[in-house]
């Protein structure tokens, strides 16, 4: 049986992946899907409800993103979200206009708590505001169920046609009843029960890939990393030996991490599905050979990648599928496309160009990470694995300053693997007040003079680097006690040849990135 769904429909704001893990949160399946997803393509969907998001434009500009007004008549209860709100008043006959100053940040509402979003929230509650436009006038049939100082129409309903819009976004924290009002929405106005868990994702998402590929074949580029690996089983799963792995070792992983991926998804492993390693480190080593720009080195690492798996797809011969590990995110870093470009990312959107295939399929692209962290447990893969830190796809190559060579790839992972020992020891034992999201170490082109024992030494500097993040856009230097920092040097300097002096970035981000490189 299908769970219920309720369909976020993005204009274009910036909470929307928020919208959609909330209503997940009270147990209800969402999916974000663009603005442009047609009526009929609704109807088919069968949704419990509907969302409007935010967006950054205005009604009345040029390029407003807009629906067809047929969308409230089809019965549906549709919630307006900021923009989304000014969207349903303008289209449905109200009045949306300009304000001379902008409304943001965290406002007291006044709430009707006859409204039945509102039932469980206080008269006066605190919401998160971030709009110029606003609703002058409500739509013929609405009535206004919030207001605050500045704003006449902080939220509108029509009861009877289930249609209503907030100005204020409930789905980000600020909005301290927000959780309420989305829940009071999602289960009072649209009547799900509430039937959806990551049991029923996995469940649901191997019974329609069943569906979908039938007998046919599938090919998967697995990285080891989180979201390739939940892929991979979830595929798995669904059509066993049907599925090929690649996995592809360019020789930048971190220390034994190709062993350990092969020893989970390679024939000793746990799971049925055809696995293929490819020790590709020399062919990465001579092409990055004496290259020290970082944007040239992550170029020749993508395209060499994408080359070493073309290699093994054109031996399996033709397939039906190419599945990705995307996830949520990556869909929307992806789609946005319009800021500057700081790095080039690897694995996002990068696809080979001569892999015979006829369609791709994503299994996690509407989940974000922790969600896509709950389907790897449920799956039943290791807690080392689906707890695993961010690593990059260009993987040491970026975290190696300067050119790439085997010896400096077998430094930096030894060093690596001391450090984030003896950080994870320090985490457990709660030496670090704050732990951090992301921590490595990695190696700096800088040689400088020392001595060891009676000897002179003229050796390489490991840089270790802790950052705290919620998103990995900006990043804060954990403060790791002293002591901690000196017994990784310590042990560095002692166990890794090769190796003279260990300092500690403190650099945030901005204006440092996270990686090196
Ligand atoms: P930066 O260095 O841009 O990194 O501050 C932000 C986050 O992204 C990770 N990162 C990558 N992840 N492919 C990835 O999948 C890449 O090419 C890549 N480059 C950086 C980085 O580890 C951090 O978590």
């Amino acid at each position: 049986m299908r769970n219920e769904l309720i369909i976020v429909l993005d204009f274009g704001g910036q909470y929307n992946q928020l919208i959609a893990r909330r209503v997940r949160e009270c147990q209800v399946y969402c999916e974000v899907h663009p603005y442009t997803l047609s009526l009929d393509k609704i109807k088919e969907m069968n949704p419990k409800g509907i969302i409007f998001t935010g967006g950054p434009n205005s009604v009345y500009g040029e390029d407003a993103l807009s629906y067809s007004k047929e969308i409230f008549e089809l019965g549906i209860p549709i919630l307006g979200i900021c923009y989304g709100s000014q969207l349903m008043a303008h289209l449905l006959g109200g009045t949306v206009k300009t304000a001379p100053v902008s409304e943001y940040g965290k406002t007291e509402v006044t709430v009707d708590k006859k409204s039945k979003l509102f039932q469980e929230v206080q008269e006066k509650s605190i919401c998160w505001m971030s709009h110029t436009d606003y609703i002058a006038k409500v739509p013929e049939g609405f009535e206004v169920t919030a207001t605050t100082a500045n704003c006449p129409v902080a939220a509108m309903e029509y009861k009877e046609k289930r249609l209503y819009a907030t100005q204020f976004h409930p789905e980000v924290v600020h909005t301290k009843e927000g959780t309420k009002m989305l829940s009071a929405f999602v289960k009072d106005v649209c009547q799900c029960s509430g039937d959806w868990e990551m049991s029923s994702f996995v469940e649901e998402a191997v019974t329609s890939l069943r569906e979908k590929i039938g007998n046919g074949k599938v090919l998967c580029a697995l990285s080891g990393g989180v979201d390739s690996s939940v892929a991979a089983v979830l595929l798995s799963k669904a059509v066993g030996k049907q599925l090929t792995c690649v996995f592809v070792d360019h020789g930048l992983l971190r220390k034994n991490e190709g062993d350990e991926v092969e020893e989970i998804f390679g024939p000793k492993g746990n799971y049925e599905l055809n696995f293929i390693r490819v020790n590709a480190q020399e062919r990465f080593y001579e092409k990055l050979a004496g290259k020290v720009d970082p944007e040239e080195k992550r170029h020749i690492i993508g395209e060499e990648f994408i080359r070493v798996f073309e290699e093994e797809a054109k031996k399996i011969g033709a397939v039906d599928y190419l599945a990705q590990g995307t996830i949520y995110p990556d869909v929307i870093e992806s789609g946005l496309g319009k800021s500057a470009t700081i790095k080039s990312h690897h694995n996002v959107g990068g696809l080979p160009d001569h892999v015979d295939f006829r369609e791709i399929v994503e299994p996690l692209r509407m989940l974000f990470k922790d969600e896509v962290r709950k389907v790897g447990l449920e799956l039943g893969i290791p807690d080392y694995l689906v707890f695993r830190q961010p690593f990059p796809g260009p993987g040491l190559g970026v975290r190696i300053v300067g050119d790439v060579t085997e010896n400096k790839v077998k430094i930096v992972q030894d060093a690596d693997a001391i450090y984030r020992e003896e950080v994870d020891l320090a985490v457990k034992e709660g030496l670090i007040q704050n732990p951090p999201n992301q921590y490595f170490a990695a190696l700096s082109n800088m040689r400088s003079v020392g001595v060891m024992g009676d000897f002179r030494t003229y050796d390489y500097a490991v840089v270790l680097r802790a950052v705290c993040t919620d998103d990995f856009m900006t990043a804060d230097c954990t403060d790791i006690p002293f002591e901690v920092l000196q017994k990784c040097m310590n042990r560095i300097i002692n166990e890794v040849k090769g190796v003279n002096r260990v300092m500690y970035d403190l650099t945030s981000k901005p204006p440092g990135t996270i990686e090196m490189e």
